[in-house]
C-alpha cells in the first residue's frame, strides 16, 4: 500500500492565493520527505504542520489570530493511529509551534495540557519562542472590535485550522491539526482542534482524519470519530457526506482530510474553499477547494 500524507489548510470563504497554495505544496513535500526516509507517519505530520505554522500565513503557530483580549493562545493536537496515543495543547501562549508540543505531551502520562504546562514543557524541550502579535495584527482585532458584524460573518474572512494525515510504510497512519481558533473568539475559548475525537482522530483499524471549521459544532457533533467509526459501515465518501450534512444542519461549516485503511483518501468541505492537496508517490496535488463535494 502506498505511503501518502494529505493536508489542508482551513475550511472557509476566502480564496486561497498562489502563496497559500506554495505553501501547502511546500508542507506535503517535507511530510512525505519524512516518509520516503522511514519516518513514522506521526512524524510527517508534525514536519508538514510546523511548515504551515511557520509561514505566518494561516491560522495557526505565527499566523494565529487573535483572543478579544489581544492574547494569541494556540491549540494542536495529534493521534497516533497504531496505538491510539495522543496529545494535544490548549491555549498555548508564546511558542511558534504547538504540534511540537502536541507531540511532547504524547510522551507524558497525559493526553491534554494547557497553556500552564504545555508552555513550561515546550520551553524545557527548546521549542522556538513566538514574538508577540505586531501592531498591525492588534489593529486588525481593534477593527473586529468595533465592528456590529455577527461572528459568524467575521469568520468567514479567515481560514480556521491547518491539518494533515499520512500513512506510513508500515501503513499505520497519524492526523493532526493546529488553529489559532476562530475569530472574535472570547479570552479562554477552546475550539474541536485539541479535542481528540473532535477536530482529529486516528486508529490504523479505520483510518485518520483531521478537521476544519465552526469549532463549536465540531466538538458538538464527535465529527472526528464520528467520520472515522461510520466508515466500517459505509463508504468513506458517504460517511463525510452524511456527517458533513449534519454539521450544515446544526448550523456550522466543516471540511476534513480523511485517509481510509483500504488506502483511500477523502477531501470534502461544506465551504466554497478549502487549501488542500495530498502527495504519493505518483506526484503532489494541491486545490483551492473540492468543488464537486460542496
Ligand atoms: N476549527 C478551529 C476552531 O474552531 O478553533
Amino acid at each position: 500500500m502506498n505511503m501518502l500524507l494529505a493536508v489542508h489548510c482551513g475550511a472557509g470563504d476566502r480564496k486561497p492565493t498562489k502563496k497559500h497554495l506554495k505553501t501547502l505544496g511546500r508542507a506535503l513535500e517535507i511530510g512525505y520527505k519524512k516518509l520516503i526516509e522511514g519516518a513514522k507517519a506521526l512524524d510527517a505530520v508534525v514536519a508538514a504542520i510546523a511548515v504551515l505554522e511557520d509561514s505566518g500565513i494561516f491560522n495557526a503557530g505565527a499566523g494565529g489570530i487573535l483572543q478579544m483580549d489581544g492574547a494569541r493562545r494556540l491549540d494542536a493536537s495529534l493521534m497516533d493511529g497504531s496505538d491510539l496515543n495522543a496529545g494535544s495543547v490548549i491555549g498555548l501562549e508564546g511558542i511558534r509551534n504547538p504540534i511540537k508540543a502536541a507531540r511532547l505531551v504524547m510522551d507524558l502520562p497525559h493526553v491534554m495540557l494547557t497553556n500552564l504546562g504545555a508552555h513550561k514543557i515546550a520551553l524545557a524541550h527548546h521549542l522556538e519562542p513566538l514574538e508577540t502579535p505586531s501592531g498591525k495584527i492588534m489593529a486588525k482585532l481593534e477593527k473586529i472590535r468595533r465592528t456590529d458584524t455577527e461572528t459568524g460573518e467575521l469568520y468567514k474572512r479567515y481560514f480556521s485550522t491547518v491539518g494533515a494525515v499520512a500513512r506510513d510504510s508500515e501503513r499505520n497512519v497519524a492526523a493532526g491539526a493546529s488553529t489559532g481558533g476562530v475569530v472574535a473568539m472570547l479570552p479562554g475559548r477552546v475550539g474541536d482542534t485539541p479535542i481528540i475525537g473532535a477536530g482529529v482522530y486516528a486508529d490504523t483499524r479505520f483510518g485518520a482524519i483531521s478537521c476544519t471549521g465552526t469549532g463549536e459544532h465540531i466538538i458538538r457533533m464527535s465529527l472526528a470519530k464520528e467520520i472515522c467509526m461510520n466508515i466500517r459501515n459505509m463508504p468513506p465518501r458517504a460517511a463525510a457526506r452524511l456527517s458533513l450534512k449534519n454539521i450544515v444542519s446544526i448550523g456550522g461549516n466543516a471540511g476534513i482530510i480523511l485517509l481510509t485503511e483500504d488506502g483511500g483518501a477523502v477531501i470534502m468541505h461544506t465551504t466554497p474553499y478549502m487549501a488542500s492537496g495530498y502527495v504519493t508517490k505518483r506526484g503532489c496535488f494541491v486545490w483551492e477547494g473540492m468543488h464537486s463535494d460542496k
